[in-house]
């Protein structure tokens, strides 16, 4: 029998934040939400999660799972605190018991496997994960005797040959979970931190066992921002590295960033400054960027877009968006479109070689195939209370400066004069025009002042 812990009850002091620190974020994911992704991979029986400073907000950020419970850590006096709570909230102590930090976010499920096996095969009462850092300051330091561990001593309560050790504690462990609660209830929080340390049971249990891998980035743990922006570089480097290998060309792979999630077609080409978030998919041969960012959207083939932003959108093949476009969610580019400067785009459709140049803004609209928008049209989509639709229809040639006021139905093939404000809806292959008639009033002399 596996069951999981995961402490998440601190308050993350030194990361300055009213946010619960396991909720800060890298690349996308919470660093608790991380940690619970990867130790569902082991398929364990069940899993606690210790929560306590906010913990609501920290409870209803979580993807729901069914073998999630919550343990209620109030106040929170240290992580040997939080388990000896879990022990006495949970009937049967028994079986193995993984205990993760919430705030080591990038543990791997193999590593943790290894974890497991090393512990079953040696039969051990504790086994925990170390690794030798160069610099292991704010660490526990892990002291062996023999093939065993004989004590921890956290940063705060080592002296200064102590504090030399490079062999720290990473907050992955797995218990003998019987043995672990004859014990957790005589630990004590005589130390500098007057808290009650987890990493004491080591000395109290018999079959200490270390487990030590390479120093990979992995085991990083986040206590303040300096580390959470290490843990995001290292992850963005593994994602950017494998999209690479993949056949994705970077041309300033640091300014750039892309969620773990993204799909990337192959050569792609991805410009300076370019942000790829959440759901979203880039099929071959677009180039993207720079100063781009895209969000849960779809890019077809041969697609250009540069200095722009999309929202929750499908953009077809061949299709140029920008500069300075916003395609905003629920919006649909056809094939061979065109998006052009200063252009704003909301749940609209627009078909197939449809063209929105410049300066334009496009709400609640389905715009038919082959139709020119021309340069300032605008479609007056609300009324102050509702939002209306504008449609119209394929071929048509719409002239500069047009407002549409919706809702409003125009016919295929029709044409609109400059500055119109198209009030009524209009058929098939008519001109829609609605503006004074210019009057030119010949020698006209201006007031001298
Ligand atoms: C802890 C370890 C240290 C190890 C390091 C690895 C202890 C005493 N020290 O130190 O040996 O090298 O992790 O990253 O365990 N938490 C609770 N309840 C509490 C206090 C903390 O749930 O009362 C949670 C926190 O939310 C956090 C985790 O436990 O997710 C670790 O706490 P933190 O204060 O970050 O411990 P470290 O100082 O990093
Ligand atoms: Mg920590």
């Amino acid at each position: 029998m596996l069951s999981v812990a995961i402490l998440a009850a601190g308050k993350g002091t030194r990361m300055e934040s009213s946010l619960p620190k396991v909720l800060h974020k890298i690349s996308g994911k919470s660093l608790l939400q991380r940690v619970i992704d990867s130790c569902v991979e082991l398929n364990p029986d069940q899993i606690f999660v210790i929560t306590g400073h906010k913990s609501i907000e920290v409870q209803e950020s979580i993807t729901e799972n069914k073998k999630i419970q919550f343990v209620i850590q109030d106040p929170q006096s240290g992580t040997g605190h939080a388990i000896q709570i879990l022990c006495k909230a949970v009937k049967k102590n028994e079986g193995k018991l993984l205990v993760l930090n919430g705030d080591v976010p990038l543990i791997k499920p193999e590593t943790l496997n290894k974890l497991l096996n090393l512990h079953d095969s040696k039969n051990a009462d504790v086994s925990l994960i170390t690794t030798k850092k160069k610099n292991p300051y704010g660490y526990g330091r892990v002291f062996l005797k023999r093939d065993l561990i004989e004590r921890i001593v956290e940063e705060k309560d080592c002296n200064d040959l102590e504090r030399e050790n490079p062999l720290i504690n990473a907050g992955v462990y797995c218990f003998n979970w019987g043995n672990l609660s004859k014990i957790i209830n005589t630990l004590q929080s005589n130390n500098n931190q007057k808290e009650i340390y987890l990493t004491d049971t080591i000395s109290l249990l018999k079959n200490s066992l270390s487990l030590e891998i390479e120093d990979n980035g992995e085991l990083q743990g986040i206590n303040n921002r300096i580390q959470l922006s290490e843990c995001e570089e290292s992850i963005q480097n593994s994602i950017k590295e494998k999209h690479m290998l993949n056949g994705v060309t970077f041309i300033n792979k640091a300014s750039c960033s892309i969620s773990e999630e993204a799909e990337i077609g192959k050569d792609v080409i991805i410009e300076a400054n370019t942000h790829i978030r959440g759901n979203t998919k880039i099929n071959s041969h677009c180039i993207i960027g720079p100063n781009t960012f895209i969000e849960n959207s779809n890019v077809g083939l041969h697609c250009e877009i540069s200095n722009s932003t999309v929202y929750d959108s499908q953009i077809i093949d061949h299709i140029k968006i920008g500069p300075y476009s916003n395609i905003r969610p629920k919006s649909k580019i056809s094939s061979f479109s065109k998006i052009g400067n200063f252009v704003e785009i909301k749940n609209s459709q627009l078909e197939e070689e449809s063209k929105v140049n410049h300066l334009s803004y496009i709400g609640d609209s389905i715009i038919g195939r082959s139709t020119n928008i021309g340069a300032g049209t605008i479609t007056a989509n609300f009324d102050g209370q509702k939002k209306h639709q504008t449609k119209i229809g394929k071929n048509s040639s719409i002239g500069a400066n047009t407002v549409f006021v919706a809702p409003i139905n125009l016919g295929e093939s029709v044409t609109t004069g400059a500055g119109s404000v198209i009030t009524k809806d209009s058929k098939d292959n008519s001109l829609a025009i609605s503006r004074t008639k210019q009057v030119n009033i010949e020698n006209w002399e201006r007031k001298k002042s």
